[in-house]
């Protein structure tokens, strides 16, 4: 898909790898100018140089200096800001437990990563989006936050918290001009813990097999299936939709992809 973004700037966060960097990479090769941020600053600046007018920084989603200091160099980096990403997140691979279980750090991390990041980075640079008079934002929710995983309590609270604030946003945020929407992605394999899925572990591929038996496209998704919504979502031609949850899942949670 190619839309017009010349002009345009753009904040990721979580642009170092996955789908945050396919997102921003899809925003430089479609004209924006993107500032690529991520906790592992390394992996930004690796993302942002391979891109013409592309700039990377350390931005911890969970840290206010990081965030204030980021507000300060888009400003200056760019003049202001029309887009915002709002993509930086974790799970936990390790506790795989059920509430009773899951540990309280674990917890804390999880939300103030996946949903208090989202509020906080919102609220930091939605004052940019104001001053140019309108801009777009695009929440990277999950499956999870609309039908929820058993042992994933901390994600699953998190990622419905991102949902109903985006629909908060979009709402409050509307008579400004700021269109603010969320993508539901399935599963989609990263390089990371869900690349265990594609060795050789037989846990694995049953596992595997047995989420997929669920997708009525019988395949996992792709960082670019991901990237061309949020491509979408943020282009001019873009001009009704906000609040929307947009479910990028192979028909995951269109149903009960089974035989009665
Ligand atoms: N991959 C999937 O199957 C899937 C499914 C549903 C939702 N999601 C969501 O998509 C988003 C991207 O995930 P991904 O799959 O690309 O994972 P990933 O682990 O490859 O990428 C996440 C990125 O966020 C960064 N990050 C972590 N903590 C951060 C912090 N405090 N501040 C800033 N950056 C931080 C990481 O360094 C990493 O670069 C996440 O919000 C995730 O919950 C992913």
């Amino acid at each position: 898909m190619k839309v017009d973004l010349n002009g345009k700037t753009a904040l990721v966060t979580g642009a170092a790898r996955g789908i945050g960097k396919a997102i921003a990479d899809m925003l430089a090769d479609n004209g924006a100018r993107v500032a690529y941020t991520d906790i592992v600053e390394e992996g930004a600046r690796q993302g942002a140089a391979a891109r013409a007018g592309c700039v990377a920084r350390r931005l911890d989603v969970t840290s206010a200096a990081d965030i204030g200091a980021a507000v300060q160099w888009v400003r200056a980096t760019f003049g202001g800001l029309d887009i915002l990403i709002n993509n930086a997140g974790v799970n936990t691979m390790k506790h795989r437990v059920t509430l009773d279980q899951f540990p309280q750090e674990e917890w804390d991390w999880i939300v103030n990563t996946d949903m208090t990041g989202c509020y906080r980075v919102t609220k930091a640079f939605v004052p940019l989006l104001f001053a140019r008079g309108g801009g777009r934002i695009v929440n990277i929710a999950s499956v999870f936050g609309l039908v929820p995983a058993r042992l994933q309590c901390a994600f699953v609270a998190a990622k419905a918290g991102v949902v109903n604030l985006t629909k908060a946003m979009a709402m409050e945020f509307a008579e400004r001009g700021v269109l603010v929407n969320a993508i539901a992605p399935g599963s989609i394999p990263i390089e990371g813990p869900q690349g265990l899925f594609t060795g050789n572990n037989p846990i694995m591929k049953a596992r595997m097999e047995a989420m997929l038996s669920h997708i009525p496209l019988h395949r996992f998704g792709k960082v670019t299936d991901i990237a061309n919504a949020a491509l979408f979502l943020v282009a001019p031609e873009n001009e009704y939709m906000t609040g929307a949850v947009v479910t990028v899942d192979g028909g995951w949670t269109a149903g009960y992809s089974r035989d009665f």
